[in-house]
């Protein structure tokens, strides 16, 4: 007899799934302008996902051939029990990475315990280096709390720390150079991320704010040597080396350089959607399956299996025109 394959999630396109990303809450304590609307209004607790119910669909899907598992928000760590959280994940059998994506705000108090949880590595959002501006651009932040968060993480000895910086023209596209300073005098990864058009969004234009990756590129090159290299951490970079040394820059570019045709990820919601791609609405409700069958795990797994069938190929983003998806990132963590 044939041995028998490993079970793997497969979409129509021949895309393996083996990437999962977790909202655990739609919540922040910042309001980036160009995550969110001021005045956003937040999901209803008892409309969320219970943290033992998020356990158990990762579990789901850890047993589908999902071997990183992505814990976003909001921001994770205003969530209570995170850590506990984030502890039974670092246990799931045949999970290799188990990683995080912080605004930064909690990293100060919170790193060491996130290391002993398990977490690998964490992204780290950082949009500037200027308080005036970092004020301006999360309206709630203070730069001062970020900072003492990167160092604390760096000190409690995760791999490669990665900063994540949206890039706005005319509101911090001059800093691309000082931010990429900042990383190599850190021993740390940065990647650029052009704006997506996800919610409305009530402080600039999103066209007129867009700066393509190529203009990072070469402002950078007046500055730093860039090499560019076949490094991937499974996600959407696409990395250059600086300067020869450690720290690599990463370009994401969902709008000059489309990286959908090697998408290996799905997300589920704070709510517990199923969202097939960050760009469409294409979802499953596994809230409804995991209530309607509790503790039933080949429930699950089929309808987890079932959704790969309607996971489209790309996003159709047009950052100049209003945005068709009116879901905010908060509701899905990027
Ligand atoms: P690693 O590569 O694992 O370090 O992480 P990452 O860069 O994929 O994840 P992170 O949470 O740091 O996200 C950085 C940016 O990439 C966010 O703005 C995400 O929205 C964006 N991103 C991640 N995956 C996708 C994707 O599938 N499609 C699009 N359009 N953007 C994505
Ligand atoms: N477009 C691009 N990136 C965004 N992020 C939040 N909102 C947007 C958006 N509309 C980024 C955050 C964070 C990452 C998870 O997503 O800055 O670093
Ligand atoms: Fe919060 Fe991240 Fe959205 Fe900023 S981008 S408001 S830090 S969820």
């Amino acid at each position: 007899m044939a041995p028998s394959k490993p079970t793997q999630l497969i979409d129509r396109f021949g895309r393996v799934v083996n990437y999962l990303r977790v909202s655990i809450t739609d919540r922040c304590d910042f309001r980036c302008v160009y995550c969110m609307a001021e005045d956003m209004v937040f999901l209803p607790r008892k409309q969320i996902l219970s943290l033992e119910e998020i356990r158990f669909i990762c579990e789901a899907f850890a047993e589908l051939g999902v071997s990183k598992i992505r814990i976003t928000g909001g921001e994770p760590l205003v969530r209570k029990g995170a850590l506990g959280l984030l502890q039974d994940l670092s246990r799931i059998a045949g999970l290799n990475e188990l990683v995080l994506t912080s605004n930064g705000s909690q990293l100060a108090d919170m790193a060491d315990d996130l290391k002993a949880a398990g977490v690998k590595r964490i992204n780290i959002s950082l949009d500037t280096l200027d308080p005036d501006k970092f004020k301006a651009l999360t309206r709630t932040g203070d730069l001062a709390q970020v900072l003492k968060g990167i160092n604390k993480a760096k000190d409690a000895g995760f791999g490669r720390i990665k900063l994540n910086a949206v890039i706005l023209k005319n509101r911090n596209h001059l800093e691309v150079g000082d931010l990429v300073q900042f990383a190599v005098e850190h021993g740390i990864d940065i990647s650029f991320i052009e704006e997506m058009p996800l919610g409305a969004v009530d402080n600039h234009h999103r066209g007129d704010a867009y700066y393509p990756s190529d203009l990072i590129r070469q402002d950078l090159q007046q500055r730093f040597a860039l090499e560019a290299i076949a490094d991937s951490t499974g996600g959407p970079s696409a990395y250059y080396r600086i300067d020869g040394g450690n720290s690599r820059v990463g370009f994401i570019s969902p709008h000059s350089a489309n990286f959908c045709a090697s998408c290996n990820r799905v997300r589920l919601t704070a709510e517990g959607r199923l969202l097939l791609c960050l760009g469409n609405e294409h979802s499953v409700d596994l809230k409804q399956v995991v209530r309607d069958h509790p503790g039933d795990k080949q429930a699950l797994k089929a309808a987890i299996i079932a959704a790969m069938l309607i996971k489209p190929e790309k996003h159709e983003f047009n950052i100049h025109e209003q945005p068709v998806i009116l879901r905010h990132m908060n509701a899905t963590g990027g």
